[in-house]
């Protein structure tokens, strides 16, 4: 497997400009694969003791999917997408016994543009036959927690009791779906019922790093930048990015070649796919320690100016800070009986949306979320009716960011919403103007 491993963290973390060493993990996740993301079920799950569950909101990335932009030096054959039974399969269980469409990605040879995209059958960003199956096998997994352990679930479904909001795009919206059919195997469906899949559109999506909403994000995360904690990074890593620049033949491309561009390797270590070699000299090839690495260090960009940027606090309202209100207010919702509110809510978002929220409320060392990735709130009701919340990442027990003053085995409720609701930009219109 290719698994990103990471030496465990450094015994002497204890502030966080101790910890500023990008890439290195809290050793809670040293089972963190990349291609692989971990779910809590039957086996690994202890209900809150003395508790009774009230509200799940559960966070999922989509699964595995393709390089979400073609490189000009890709010449791989991305095979992965489009097998031909998807349009009555999902994962393992039979929905109908007949396809009645099958799509399909073109090979256009005629076009004279034929050579600006790579060989095989999947568009831009698609989800994989792999990724279908991974959505398939956690909706399976959280059944098993909350449907045939806790019953806090029934068995049939009953479309009342969950609330799914997926994002725009198109392997969020697939991946919802094949989780939705691990959760409620048709078996388990009244024949004809439908669940509701919510969506923002593009221009308002918040659940997202969107410049849409914030025109001001670029000039927010660019003094991370300057940054020792970004220039050592950038010198120890820049030989790498040379080298995978021009493998990629964009050595001289500007808008990419200061990345390690991680994102391009991760489809073949994840598919077993070839590894590329320099189109000059075919011996000059990345290695799968090289490509390990690169996709290691890929989203410093994007997590970096949360964690230890001179402006952390400002960029974590701009970004998870757009949506976090939303947990605790659906919750208190739910505690207080709104019949709009729903008990199990399901997001079905992007690495990024999980990892925003992550920045506001985890000590700063967590994994990048891998595909299918869950990121779990639980709200629980304890004897004396108070609440707690408990949050799951990679099936382990978030450690708690310090400003957040609890443990999230089981944050006091009013603690924990009035810490994320601080997030929320109180006008967010002025803080991001440009
Ligand atoms: C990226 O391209 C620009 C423009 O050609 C060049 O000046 C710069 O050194 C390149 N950066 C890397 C890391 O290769
Ligand atoms: C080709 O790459 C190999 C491995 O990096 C290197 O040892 C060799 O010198 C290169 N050959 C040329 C002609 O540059």
């Amino acid at each position: 497997m290719h698994v990103l491993r990471v030496s465990a963290a450094s015994v002497a973390f204890l502030t966080l400009q101790a910890a500023a060493q990008i890439g290195e993990y809290d050793s809670i996740y040293s089972d963190y694969d990349y291609c692989q993301g971990i779910s809590p079920d039957s086996k690994t799950y202890k209900p809150i003791p003395g508790a009774t569950l009230k509200k799940v909101q559960l966070f999922m990335r989509h699964g595995d999917r393709v390089p979400s932009m073609v490189f000009p030096g890709d010449d791989a054959n991305y095979n992965l997408c489009g097998n031909f039974v998807e349009s009555y399969f999902s994962g393992d269980e039979l929905l109908s016994r007949t396809p009645t469409v099958q799509s399909k990605i073109m090979d256009p040879k005629d076009s004279p543009y034929h050579k600006l995209m790579w060989k095989g059958n999947c568009d831009v960003g698609q989800l994989t036959n792999r990724g279908k199956q991974q959505t398939y096998n956690v909706g399976k997994n959280i059944r098993s927690i909350y449907v045939d352990m806790l019953k806090f679930l029934p068995k049939f479904l009953n479309t009342d009791l969950i609330y799914v909001r997926n994002t725009y795009a198109i392997r969020t919206r697939e991946s919802a779906e094949h989780m939705l059919n691990g959760l409620y195997p048709s078996f388990f469906r009244v024949p004809g019922s439908v669940i509701e899949m919510n969506a923002y559109p593009e221009a308002v999506e918040n659940i997202i790093l969107s410049r849409n909403l914030c025109p001001a994000l670029p000039s927010l995360f660019k003094p991370f930048m300057s940054t020792p904690t970004f220039l050592n990074f950038f010198k120890s890593n820049y030989a790498l990015m040379v080298k995978t620049n021009n493998i990629l033949g964009i050595g001289n491309n500007p808008q990419y070649n200061n990345s390690l561009n991680g994102d391009f390797f991760i489809s073949r270590l994840c598919n077993d796919l070839p590894l590329p070699c320099s189109r000059t000299n075919s011996t000059d090839c990345i290695t799968p320690i090289e490509a390990t690495k690169a996709i290691a260090g890929s989203w410093v960009m994007s997590y970096g100016p949360m964690r230890w940027g001179p402006q952390v606090e400002k960029v974590k309202r701009v970004s998870g800070g757009m949506f976090v209100g939303t947990i605790p207010k659906n919750i208190r919702a739910t505690l207080k009986g709104d019949p709009s509110s729903r008990p199990f809510e399901f997001y079905s978002v992007h690495d990024q949306s999980i990892d925003q929220i992550m920045a506001i409320i985890s000590t700063p060392n967590t994994p990048w979320p891998s595909y299918s990735s869950t990121l779990v709130f639980e709200t629980a009701e304890l004897a004396d009716k108070s609440h707690v919340v408990r949050v799951i990442y990679e099936g382990k027990t978030v450690k708690a960011h310090p400003d957040l003053k609890c443990s999230l085995e089981a944050c006091p409720l009013n603690t924990f919403a009035a810490f994320l609701e601080n997030y929320v930009p109180a006008d967010a219109q002025a803080e991001c103007a440009v």
